[in-house]
């Protein structure tokens, strides 16, 4: 598929690099960005050879939300019946293999949420996160209200979200929506080194690891710690759990087959 809203590379051989791709828009989301979007991750999802992906923008914005110009006409009607740009952002979740958002600029409402639905944001120091769909006379419409919440709690989630108010790269940091926070011209680097370190780990662990982490957020205590119990032993059956304990056990560095 040749995409015309993003484009793709790989690092290493192992990490792959999506950067949204409509500068004139400040990345702006529609429909045939988030299709490339969700075939460019189901692809590499599917790619035995990679085992990281990252999701970046421009200097100026990660992404300033969904296209209002694509929007602003639209009916009830259209927006339903098209599920208007959410509708394959369950693909998105879907992505198997851990994804990080490299952040600089701009991640407002849909850019924010697309960020949030990563499992991990390193932002640079001018990223500005914002929900600010209320100026618009909506709601956040792909998560934010949910995964909000949940990074920051209520009271700085309802904050942004009623007054439409952008958080800057250190109060994200300190809030827990980021877990990182580095200058703009180290962001790729900082980014790349965490993409190169998670490849260099079992890929089965890595993957259990994600499922297991949201699980934090679609189950309760109970369930959750029975998830990870669960998957937690049945890693035991792994190649890469015997060479993994092996090498520390004698000394040296694992080599991990993804077995
Ligand atoms: C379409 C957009 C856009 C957007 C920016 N542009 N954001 N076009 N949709 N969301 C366009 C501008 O119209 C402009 O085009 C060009 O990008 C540069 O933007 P400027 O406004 O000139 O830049 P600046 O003054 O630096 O301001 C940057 C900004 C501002 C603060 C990010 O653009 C802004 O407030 N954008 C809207 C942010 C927003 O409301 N996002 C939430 C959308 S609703 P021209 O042609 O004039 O040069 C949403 C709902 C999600 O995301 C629902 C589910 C996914």
């Amino acid at each position: 598929m040749d995409y015309e809203c993003i484009t793709t590379r790989i690092e290493g051989d192992k990490v792959a690099i999506i950067t949204l791709n409509r500068p004139k828009q400040l990345n702006a989301l529609n429909n045939q960005l988030m299709d490339e979007l969700g075939h460019a991750l189901q692809a590499f999802d599917a790619d035995s050879a990679i085992g990281c992906m990252v999701i970046t923008g421009s200097e100026k914005a990660f992404a300033a939300g969904a296209d209002i110009t694509a929007m602003a006409t639209l009916t009830f009607a259209e927006a339903y019946r098209g599920d208007f740009i959410t509708r394959n952002w369950e693909t998105i979740r879907s992505v198997r293999k851990p994804v990080i958002a490299a952040v600089s600029g701009f991640a407002l409402g849909g850019g924010c949420e697309l960020a949030m639905m990563c499992d991990f944001i390193i932002a640079s120091d001018t990223a500005k996160f914002g929900q600010p769909e209320i100026k618009l006379g909506v709601i956040p419409g792909a998560g934010g209200t949910q995964r909000l919440p949940r990074a920051v709690g209520k009271a700085k989630a309802m904050d942004m979200a009623l007054t439409g108010r952008m958080m800057d790269a250190v109060e994200a940091e300190r809030a827990g929506l980021v877990s990182r926070v580095v200058p703009y011209d180290k962001l790729m680097d900082e980014v790349l080194g965490a993409a190169l370190m998670i490849c260099g780990f079992s890929q089965i662990a890595t993957m259990a690891t994600k499922e297991t982490v949201n699980r934090a957020f679609e189950s309760g205590l109970s369930d959750g710690l029975m998830f990870e119990r669960r998957l937690f032993h049945a890693l035991f059956a792994t190649a890469d759990q015997k060479e993994g304990m092996d090498a520390f056990v004698n000394k040296r560095r694992a080599e991990f087959r993804n077995a």
